[in-house]
C-alpha cells in the first residue's frame, strides 16, 4: 500500500493539478475533480486492486484472466505508462535541474522572468536532465531496490506534505497592485480557487472542464494504467482492501488540493485572471520561485530542500511506470530484468529526447480540443490522459459491469466481510455512469463534439 501511495503522489499533484485547475478557472475545477474522486476515482481504484488480488496477476495477464476477449487491454495497459513516461521524465528532469540550483546557491536566478522559458528552449541541459533522472528510475527498477525507496516514503511524504502546507500559508499572504493599479492578494487568489465560478459557464467549458478533470484523476491515482493491478496482486488476501483504497485517495486529494492552494493564490496575485487562463505546463517552475525568492535567504535553503522533496515523489512514481513495463516486459517476452529494463530505457530515451527537442528544434503549435496549444509534451500528455486512459477505464467498466459482474469485484473487497458503505453507488458507477460519461468525454477529446 506504501507502493501504491508513493505511485499515487509525485508530479500528478504538484505540478499537473494546479496548471490544470488554473487553466479551467479554479473553483470550477476543483469541485468537479472532487465529485469525480468520490465517484470515479473510488471506483476505478476499487476494481483494479480488487482485479489485482483476486488474478494473483500483473495487469498484463489479469485481464486475459477475466475473460479472454479482453485479453487486449493487458496491451493497452502496456502502452499507456510507456506513452507517460517519457514526459513524466522529462518535467522530473526539470525538477532535477532545479533542485540543483537551489542546492548550489543559485536559487534566486530561477526566480528571474524568463528563467524557465530560457532553459526549456535550450538544447542541451534539458535533454541531460531528463535522461539523468531515467537512468536513476532505471537504475532502482534494475537493482529491484524499491523497497528501500518506498520506506523512505513513509519520513519524506509527511515532510513534504508539511511543507506544502506551510508554502501554501505563506501564499495566501502575498499582495501585487498591478500597472492597472489593480490590488490582489493571496487571499482572493484563495477564493478564486475553491469557490466555483458559474457566470458566463457554457457546456463547452463544463465539458473541458470535466474531461480535463478526468484525465487528471487517473493520472493522479496511477489508475487506469495498470499499475494498480499489479500492487493490487501483492495484497494480502486478510488485508483490508476498503481501508487502504480510502487512505490513498484522501491522501492523494489532500496533496492535490494543498498544492493548488500553494501554487494558484500566486498566480492570481501577479498575473491575474489572465494569466490563470493561460496557465501551462510551466506554471509550478514559474511560481515556487517567485515565493522563495521572497522569503530571502530562507526561501533558499526551503526551496533547496522542497525541490528535493518532488525529486523524491516524482521518483517514486517514475519508478512504478517503468517497474510496471519492466514486469509486463518479462511477463510477456521473458527477457531478464536487466534486459526489459536496458530495452525500456532506451525506448524511454528516444522519446524523452523528442520530448526535450519539442521546445527548440522540434517546435510546433497544435491546437488541442481542451484549447491547449501543444507541443510534443502536451501532445503525449493528451494522447495517454484524454484518450487512451479513458479508453481503457472504458473498457474495464464493461468488462467489470457487464461481463464478469460487479458482484465478483464486491466479494474480494469483502472478502473477509468488510463492511462496503460505498457499495450501491459503486454498482451503478460501473455499469452506467461511468461508461456513459467516458463515451461521452471520449467523442469530446477526439473532436467529434
Ligand atoms: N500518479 C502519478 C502522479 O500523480 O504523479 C503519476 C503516474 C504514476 C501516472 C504511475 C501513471 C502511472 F501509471
Amino acid at each position: 500500500m506504501l507502493a501504491a501511495a508513493g505511485s499515487a503522489v509525485g508530479l500528478g499533484n504538484i505540478w499537473r493539478f494546479p496548471y490544470l485547475a488554473a487553466k479551467d478557472g479554479g473553483g470550477l475545477f476543483l469541485l468537479v475533480y472532487l465529485i469525480l474522486a468520490v465517484t470515479f476515482g473510488f471506483t476505478l481504484l476499487t476494481t483494479e486492486l480488487a482485479i489485482g488480488r483476486k488474478t494473483r496477476r500483473s495487469s498484463l495477464s489479469a485481464y486475459r484472466r477475466l475473460n479472454p476477449r479482453f485479453k487486449n487491454l493487458g496491451i493497452l495497459a502496456l502502452i499507456i505508462p510507456m506513452v507517460i513516461l517519457p514526459y513524466y521524465s522529462a518535467v522530473g528532469g526539470w525538477v532535477m535541474k532545479y533542485t540543483v540550483a537551489y542546492l548550489t546557491g543559485n536559487g534566486a536566478e530561477t526566480a528571474t522572468d524568463g528563467y524557465f522559458n530560457s532553459f526549456i528552449s535550450s538544447e542541451t541541459e534539458p535533454l541531460i536532465y531528463t535522461i539523468l533522472f531515467m537512468a536513476a528510475t532505471a537504475y532502482v527498477v534494475y537493482r529491484g531496490v524499491n523497497k528501500g525507496i518506498e520506506s523512505s516514503s513513509k519520513i519524506l511524504m509527511p515532510i513534504l506534505l508539511l511543507m506544502i502546507v506551510g508554502i501554501a500559508i505563506f501564499s495566501m499572504t502575498f499582495e501585487y497592485t498591478s500597472d492597472d493599479g489593480v490590488t490582489r492578494s493571496g487571499l482572493d487568489g484563495l477564493k478564486v480557487f475553491v469557490i466555483p465560478d458559474f457566470t458566463d459557464l457554457t457546456l463547452d467549458k463544463l465539458s473541458i472542464t470535466i474531461m480535463d478533470a478526468i484525465g487528471q484523476l487517473f493520472f493522479s491515482l496511477s489508475v487506469a494504467t495498470g499499475i494498480m493491478i499489479t500492487y493490487g496482486s501483492y495484497v494480502k488476501s486478510e488485508d483490508n482492501l476498503i481501508k487502504s483504497i480510502n487512505k490513498i485517495e484522501i491522501f492523494d486529494t489532500l496533496v492535490a488540493f494543498l498544492a493548488g492552494m500553494m501554487i494558484i493564490p500566486v498566480v492570481f496575485v501577479f498575473m491575474g485572471q489572465e494569466g490563470m487562463n493561460h496557465s501551462g505546463p510551466g506554471l509550478m517552475f514559474i511560481c515556487l520561485p517567485k515565493i522563495f525568492a521572497s522569503m530571502g535567504t530562507v526561501g533558499t535553503v526551503l526551496g533547496a530542500v522542497f525541490f528535493t522533496m518532488v525529486l523524491f515523489a516524482a521518483l517514486t512514481s517514475a519508478i512504478s511506470m517503468m517497474e510496471g513495463i519492466v514486469a509486463s516486459f518479462i511477463d510477456k517476452f521473458g527477457y531478464s530484468r536487466r534486459k526489459s529494463t536496458a530495452i525500456e530505457f532506451v525506448i524511454c530515451a528516444v522519446v524523452g529526447v523528442l520530448v526535450c527537442f519539442g521546445y527548440n528544434i522540434l517546435y510546433f503549435e497544435l491546437p488541442l480540443p481542451n484549447g491547449v496549444t501543444a507541443q510534443i509534451l502536451d501532445l503525449l500528455d493528451y494522447i495517454s490522459n484524454n484518450m487512451l486512459m479513458p479508453l481503457l477505464a472504458l473498457l474495464t467498466c464493461v468488462l467489470v459491469g457487464w461481463i464478469t459482474k460487479p458482484k465478483k469485484i464486491i466479494d474480494e473487497i469483502t472478502l473477509n466481510g468488510e463492511p462496503f458503505t460505498r457499495k450501491g453507488l459503486f454498482i451503478v458507477m460501473v455499469k452506467y455512469i461511468a461508461p456513459l460519461l467516458l463515451i461521452l468525454l471520449l467523442f469530446k477529446s477526439v473532436g467529434v463534439f
